[in-house]
């Protein structure tokens, strides 16, 4: 049902479509004058305006300008009596959504465009709807968490977010280095052009260039028009490039040119394109670590890191824990319409204590599975074994293997990286006691030792 205006000065068409529109169940109201009308339009949010052009005083084509000053979501209809070839051209050059010739069809064709007009605005105001809703979901009221990593981290996207400089955020997986990109975004001045998102670990070299960067027509087989990369299509707004520890070295060469030239180069094409874009980038690896050892581009290191972000283990904010675990609790309880009131008091003890490998991720997933499988209203939490999700996994991994990165991987340094970090939460969650811990990894104390002094661990 939409809310329409009509304005034509011969009454008997007023009244005409007046009572179309209300068998239609859409409410009308009618004006006699292009004066009446621009006063209504100014008062009143309308679906659709139909205005006749040739009215005394102010005319149709003053009410359409109006109406597009005042109420850029209203659809105009122009119908008239007139017969001129320029008009209709001037009408939809004018932002009309329509122009119609008075004859007789009139009625039907101003019905068919109304209604085509609703559809449309209807959608507008959907996708306005949709867009305020992600603003507020991704702003920084839903980064949970009081703790004091935690206020100063607010603290710190507050500040950068008014900059445009560009933003590293570090961070353990699952920490929530995508949610403090998109609060950057969300927060600066930038939040209503596009905030676009790349994992670059999610491409070979090649094909994340031309999806950066885009391609003119012809730059390889298969390129068969242009295409703008990322970088133009957030222009004006910002880019997240997540795992940029995973992107080759050519590759970061060719970002760092960017990065200096503000302008992109799309593959197969010699113009250059200027671009303003805001680069939040994101790594969960050490990239000072990778720089020593040649994987990273010192150059590029230090251009990211103008503002180094660091996105605290959840182990590190035991006090969130619990505010997390009852916001998700809420989360998944309002999603499967399940009534479980509370978390049981041991079982927040035990989380407080865990030393959350896998980070908020992992406790999110926690909570869903025990919502989902919990017909009590208090629900006990079952803690992960820590295996997989504790390993630092391979770009492109899930929780269900670990993928062979494109490069290839060194597979001993991989495996000494994975009994490390294992040994080290076993030794996080002995609370240090070592027989505990060599349990834990079904170890004797022996090899236990044998491992600690091979790590270095103590
Ligand atoms: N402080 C927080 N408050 C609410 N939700 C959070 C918070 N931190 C993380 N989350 C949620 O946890 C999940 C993981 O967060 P996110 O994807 O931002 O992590 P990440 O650091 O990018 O992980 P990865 O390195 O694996 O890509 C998301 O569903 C996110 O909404
Ligand atoms: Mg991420």
């Amino acid at each position: 049902m939409g809310y329409i205006l009509v304005c034509d000065d011969e009454r008997s068409i007023c009244t005409m479509l007046q009572i179309a529109f209300q068998n239609q169940g859409h409410r009308v109201e009618t004006v006699t004058g292009g004066e009446q009308a621009c006063r209504k339009i100014d008062s009143n949010l309308y679906d659709v305006v139909v205005t006749d052009v040739r009215m005394p005083v102010v005319t149709g084509m003053d009410v359409l300008q109006h109406a597009r000053k005042v109420s850029p979501d209203t659809m105009v209809i122009i119908i008239t009596a007139v017969d001129d070839s320029t008009a209709p051209i001037e009408a939809l050059n004018a932002g009309a959504f329509y122009y119609i010739r008075k004859g007789p069809k009139l009625l039907e064709d101003v019905m068919t465009a109304a209604n085509l007009a609703m559809d449309r605005s209807q959608l507008r105001q959907q996708n306005a709807a949709f867009k305020r809703d992600a603003a507020l979901h991704n702003s920084l009221d839903n980064i949970i968490g009081e703790s004091e990593p935690m206020r100063r981290l607010k603290q710190t996207i507050r500040t950068i977010a008014a900059t445009a400089s560009t933003v590293i955020i570090s961070g353990e997986s699952g920490t929530g280095k995508e949610l403090v990109a998109r609060a950057i975004h969300t927060c600066s001045p930038r939040s209503g052009d596009p905030f676009v998102s790349v994992n670059c670990g999610a491409f070979p070299e090649t094909l994340l260039e031309s999806e950066l960067f885009g391609y003119v027509k012809g730059a390889f087989t298969g390129a068969n028009s242009n295409k703008r990369g990322l970088f133009e299509l957030a222009n004006s707004g910002s880019i997240f490039l997540d795992e940029i520890g995973e992107m080759t070295l050519p590759m970061q060469v060719k970002l760092l040119r960017v990065l200096q030239e503000r302008s992109v180069r799309p593959v197969g094409g010699g113009q250059e394109m200027p671009v303003d874009v805001r680069v939040i980038a994101a790594t969960n690896r050490n990239l000072s670590q990778m720089v020593q050892e040649g994987q990273f581009r010192e150059d590029l290191y230090y251009r990211l890191s103008v503002i180094p972000v660091e996105v605290p283990p959840l182990r590190a904010r035991g006090e969130d824990v619990v505010l997390l675990a009852n916001y998700f609790l809420k989360k998944f309880t309002v999603q499967m319409g399940r009534d479980v009131l509370r978390i049981s008091p041991e079982s927040l003890r035990t989380m407080k204590g865990y030393d959350w490998p896998g980070n908020v991720r992992v406790l999110e997933n926690t909570i869903e599975r025990a919502v989902a499988m919990s017909n009590e209203e208090e629900l006990q939490i079952e803690l992960p074994n820590s295996v997989p999700s504790s390993i630092p996994l391979a770009a492109g991994s899930g929780a269900t293997g670990i993928a062979l990165p494109q490069e290839g991987i060194d597979l001993e340094r991989y495996i000494a990286d994975v009994e490390k970090s294992l040994l080290q939460s076993a030794l996080r969650r002995s609370n240090g006691v070592q027989t505990r811990a060599a349990e834990l990894l079904h170890l004797s104390y022996r090899s236990f030792r044998h491992m600690m002094k091979k790590y270095d661990l103590n």
